[in-house]
């Protein structure tokens, strides 16, 4: 019997009935399989659940060489947002896989989380939200907020998200330092290295992909430079950031507080950032809003559609793909986003 042609789709919520999502694939004869990324994820639970699909719309699955290797039919991997981290790309690549991400559709949305962090931090907003509840009414001495305006804000990595935490931050009339290697700066912005970066911030912001050089890019002896009433924002990856040195930093007192989205193991059961009072965590959701979450299902599910109709598609993240010939030899696009976006 005809089996249809399978997309695996593990982003949560997946509209299938929704024009342009997923009534768009059912147009095109092709059948969606949901299977939602709720939580952790295993390779091995990811190479059975995709064992069988042409296409896939993904949220942060592992897909190693292994997994690829288990999918002998895969030829599109489109990722829901632009981190590719999780995807062995020269692995993809090799096997003809395509992989498109959707850059410009959520870093609106990652700034904006990136300076609700910030100030949830330095306002001690959570603290205060749990301390209302529990009937108390504590404003001043160790209890005070801090003042975000006339301070140094530090931003490490200055590409799409970076620079639109910039521009937020601008009205409120903080010094802008940058460390980005190969980013044209702004005016009002002062580039600097890394360690200059962290000894002048009083607010330390990450937005750069997590890749062989950035890995632990903040550990002991980066945490060291930093001063003791600073503060620690990431919105980018937790494998940027040495978790354990970061708790020992925290519960020390050698930094004031830190604000984080991401970390190294999603979600962070165990980790000693949870029992942390001057920590203050979101699920990993700094790019998400009901606007980019339409628009980044929409991008994703258009790339699938386009790559099993024999089109190249937008966003590839591994353009060398086409050189190998896949898609008919199409030329091959500028890569977006550089292979670790
Ligand atoms: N939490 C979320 O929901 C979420 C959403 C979107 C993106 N992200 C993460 O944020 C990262 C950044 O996103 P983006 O859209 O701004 O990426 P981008 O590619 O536009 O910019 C990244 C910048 O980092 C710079 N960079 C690379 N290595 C560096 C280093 N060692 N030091 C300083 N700068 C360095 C690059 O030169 C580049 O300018 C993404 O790779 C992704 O992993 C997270």
């Amino acid at each position: 019997m005809h089996r249809p042609v399978e997309v695996l789709v593990t982003w949560p919520d997946y509209a299938t009935d929704a024009p342009g999502i997923g009534a768009a694939l059912r147009e095109a004869g092709l059948e969606p399989r949901l299977a939602p990324k709720l939580g952790h994820r295993s390779p091995g639970e990811l190479r059975a659940l995709a064992r069988r699909a042409a296409g896939a719309i993904v949220s942060t699955d592992p897909f190693d060489a292994a997994v690829l290797e288990g999918c002998p039919e895969l030829r599109v991997i489109a990722r829901v947002g632009v981190g590719v981290d999780s995807i062995d790309l020269d692995a993809a690549t090799a096997r003809g896989i395509a992989v498109t991400v959707t850059p410009g559709a959520n870093e609106v949305t990652v700034a904006d989380h990136a300076v609700a962090l910030i100030l949830a931090a330095i306002r001690r907003i959570c603290m205060h939200d749990a301390a209302v509840r529990r009937g108390e009414w504590s404003r001043t001495g160790e209890h005070a907020a801090w003042l975000l305006s006339g301070k140094t804000v530090g931003l490490v990595g200055y590409g799409r998200t970076g620079r639109l935490v910039a521009r937020r931050l601008r009205g409120f009339d903080v010094r802008l330092l940058v460390s980005d290697p190969v980013a044209a700066l702004d005016d009002g912005v002062e580039g600097v290295t890394l360690p200059a970066l962290l000894a002048a911030a009083d607010v330390v912001s990450l937005h750069v992909p997590l890749c062989a050089g950035t890995r632990d890019l903040i550990g002991a002896e980066q945490l060291a430079l930093m001063r003791s009433h600073a503060v620690l924002v990431n919105t980018s990856r937790g494998g940027v950031v040495d978790e354990r040195a970061l708790a020992d930093a925290l519960r020390a007192g050698r930094l004031r507080a830190a604000a984080l989205d991401v970390f190294a193991d999603e979600p962070p059961a165990g980790s000693p950032l949870l029992t942390l009072p001057n920590v203050t965590l979101t699920p990993h959701v700094s790019g998400l809003s009901t606007e980019s979450i339409d628009e980044m299902t929409r991008r994703a599910t258009a790339s699938v559609l386009d790559v099993l109709g024999g089109r190249a598609p937008a966003d590839l993240a591994n353009p060398a793909v086409l050189a190998g010939g896949a898609l008919g030899g199409a030329p091959a696009p500028a890569p977006v986003g550089g292979r670790d976006a």
